[in-house]
């Protein structure tokens, strides 16, 4: 019986810490078998076969999407569970105002009686993984513990899984222990379903000062593989507070200039809001010998080298990515990463065994099977505005597989950042781009960004959230410690990388994006790395450095004016006086710890735009 498993430990295990942990965790969940992950191809293989006889999985037609699943999730758990989130630090006021928190002993009591059991009738997976190439100073490991298939094969994808990640921790060796459930145990007999969830409780929770986690009831994304948000950003961000690094939710990208010359810029938006996009960006017309490759399309991991710079790795293997709206007009090196050897979940299935997903094509099939499994048609989708896809479906596909992967993004020792950009979802105020004049001016930029909520969190879709740094659901202390640590680190290098805002997403009075975006956003990363090197010009504003129509890039977008230019630069003044305002609801919940430059730097912004336009846009400033 479950109880008395016997769990007989490889010989190559040889961490004695992991071992103490695994008999209790045996004990206290009850799986009916343990097993270790190897992270080898035949493993993987057999795990998704015993998902399509199970169900979980449908096997994608082989001429189609060679060894390719699809997924279909409960309708209940599609995304991530913000408010099912904790962040429980011994003290209240480590976690912040912005996370929520409970205390650790009640927790860690709640939790023991929903794990006693969960997985009754399961089998009990090891999966260890090391978050960044193998052995870098950067990277670090975790083992989960958990009683889903899917997830195994999801991590094998996203981290480097297997047995490889023992060597590295040797006998004694530091990991995270994250533990995760579905909560859906089986009495004798029961008959599993096809997503195995628990529809009335949820728990992601974490505990920063013992750098662990635990996670309850969901099979999706960012709840159950565990590698990716709870530890690369929520636990790494309290190891990199507390060891002078960074963690946090970038793409990572090269751009390469007609000399050959490449710089590296790190780039924040929050979730569904254009990273992945902009990591693997293709140079539009009129950027003949330009290139962008990508390093990591959600996490960096960002270290100061001896050099003076900072040093970033993209602690994933894998892409996580949003399925609609990815196509070969929008991401075609997205759609060439998952041409094979991809797992999609709740995109909709085609007649011919293949996935399609809203916008992934001009004219949407005839007919269809959507995400919950009912037939779907572009007639019933119009009746009763049914979505083939949900509108958080996912692809998850090695990175490898992409077709402009750096040479340099599985290098241990990161890759040289030169610039950060902060961007967020913004329909109105916010222009298209302008830079900071100096570090902090950066640091307050990233902290009030504000971007509409998107589908890949439950919540009030489309409403304005203030989401500093894209980090509001993914840090896990105080976000006014957050700031500060990111002052400090400015303070402490000696050359700082450039910072930027951009919003891709500004909306005219007919409710049209004013910017045509994804390759075309070339435009603007050619410029904030010309601003970065001393190459380009930029004039004055009450938000900092901004393009004038000239300094821009043109070549191949004619067609877009200098007036449309211009409504999209605009810096409306009592929008933006209204903008600063609302910017004291956040600094209200952080007052006792946030930097006390904020409120200077508020003030200088606010005075700024009392100012008239004619005395901004004054001589522009030269260019080196
Ligand atoms: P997460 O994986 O949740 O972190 O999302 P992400 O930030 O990687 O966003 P992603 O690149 O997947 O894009 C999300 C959505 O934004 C997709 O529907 C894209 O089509 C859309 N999008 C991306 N870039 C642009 C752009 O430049 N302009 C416009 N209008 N939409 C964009
Ligand atoms: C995000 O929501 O930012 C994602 C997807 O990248 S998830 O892994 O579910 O967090
Ligand atoms: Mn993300």
């Amino acid at each position: 019986m479950s109880a008395t498993v016997n769990v007989s430990i490889p010989d190559y295990v040889k961490n004695e810490r992991f071992k103490t942990w695994l008999h209790e965790m045996v004990a206290l969940c009850k799986p009916d078998n343990v097993y270790f992950c190897d992270g080898s191809e035949e493993e993987y293989a057999s795990l998704c076969e015993q998902m399509v006889q199970s169900g979980t999985f449908k096997r994608l037609n082989p001429e189609k999407r060679p060894n390719s699943f699809l997924a279909l999730s409960d309708p209940s758990d599609v995304a991530r569970v913000e408010d099912r989130t904790f962040i429980c630090s011994r003290r209240k006021e480590d976690a912040g105002p912005t996370n929520n928190w409970v205390n650790p002993k009640e927790m860690r009591t709640t939790l023991g009686k929903l794990f006693d059991g969960c997985m009754q009738g399961r089998t009990m997976y090891v999966v260890p993984f090391s978050m960044g190439p193998l052995g870098s100073r950067i990277a670090q490991i975790g083992i989960e513990l958990s009683d889903s298939p899917y997830v195994v094969v999801n991590m094998k994808i996203m981290t480097r899984m297997g047995k490889k990640v023992w060597d590295v921790m040797g006998q004694d060796g530091e990991f995270v222990p994250c533990m995760h459930t579905v909560g859906a145990p089986l009495q004798p007999g029961q008959q599993d379903v096809s997503w195995p969830c628990n529809k009335d409780q949820k728990y992601i929770v974490h505990f920063p000062e013992d750098r662990e986690i635990w996670s309850y009831g969901s099979g999706y994304g960012g709840n159950a593989l565990l590698g990716k948000k709870c530890f690369a950003l929520r636990i790494a961000s309290t190891m990199a507070r507390d060891e002078g690094w960074l963690a946090e939710h970038m793409l990572i990208l090269g751009m390469e200039d007609t000399k050959g010359s490449k710089t590296y810029i790190a780039a924040a938006f929050p979730s569904a809001c254009g990273k992945t996009n902009l990591a693997m960006l293709i140079p539009p017309q009129g950027f003949d010998g330009y290139k962008v490759t990508t390093v990591g399309d959600d996490i960096a991991w960002i270290k100061p080298g001896d050099d003076g710079r900072l040093y970033a790795i993209n602690p994933e293997a894998g892409f996580f990515g949003v399925a609609p709206g990815t196509s070969y007009k929008s991401n075609p090196n997205a759609m060439e990463s998952i041409k094979a050897n991809t797992i999609f979940t709740n995109c909709a299935l085609t007649p011919d065994g293949d996935v399609w997903w809203e916008d992934m094509t001009d004219t949407p099939p005839p007919e269809l099977i959507d995400w919950q499994g009912e037939k779907w048609t572009p007639e019933i989708a119009k009746e009763k505005g049914r979505k083939a896809a949900h509108p958080n479906a996912r692809f998850t596909a090695p990175a490898s597989q992409c077709p402009v992967m750096d040479a340099n993004w599985e290098n241990p020792d990161g890759v040289p950042i030169a610039a950060f950009v902060f961007g967020g979802r913004r329909a109105s105020t916010v222009p298209l781009v302008y830079q900071a004049v100096n570090w902090n001016f950066g640091v307050y930029l990233a902290a009030t960004i504000g971007s509409e909520m998107t589908a890949a969190a439950f919540g009030n879709i489309g409403q304005v959230r203030r989401d500093p740094f894209a980090m509001l659901p993914f840090c896990g202390y105080h976000m006014g410690d957050y700031f500060n640590h990111w002052m400090q680190v400015g303070r402490e290098l000696p050359n700082p990388p450039r910072i930027f805002g951009v919003n891709w997403f500004r909306k005219n009075k007919d409710g049209k994006f004013m910017w045509p975006g994804f390759g075309e956003n070339m435009r603007v990363l050619k410029w904030v790395v010309d601003r970065v090197n001393g190459r380009a010009a930029a004039s004055e504003s009450p938000l900092g450095w901004m393009p004038r129509y000239e300094d821009l890039h043109w070549k191949g977008l004619e067609s877009f004016t200098r007036e449309q230019f211009d409504e999209l630069m605009t810096v409306d003044r009592e929008a933006w006086k209204q903008e600063v305002l609302s910017h004291e609801e956040l600094f209200a919940k952080l007052y006792d710890r946030l930097p006390k430059e904020f409120i200077w730097m508020r003030e200088l912004m606010q005075s700024s735009l009392w100012r008239s336009p004619e005395q901004w846009h004054l001589e522009p400033e030269r260019a080196e």
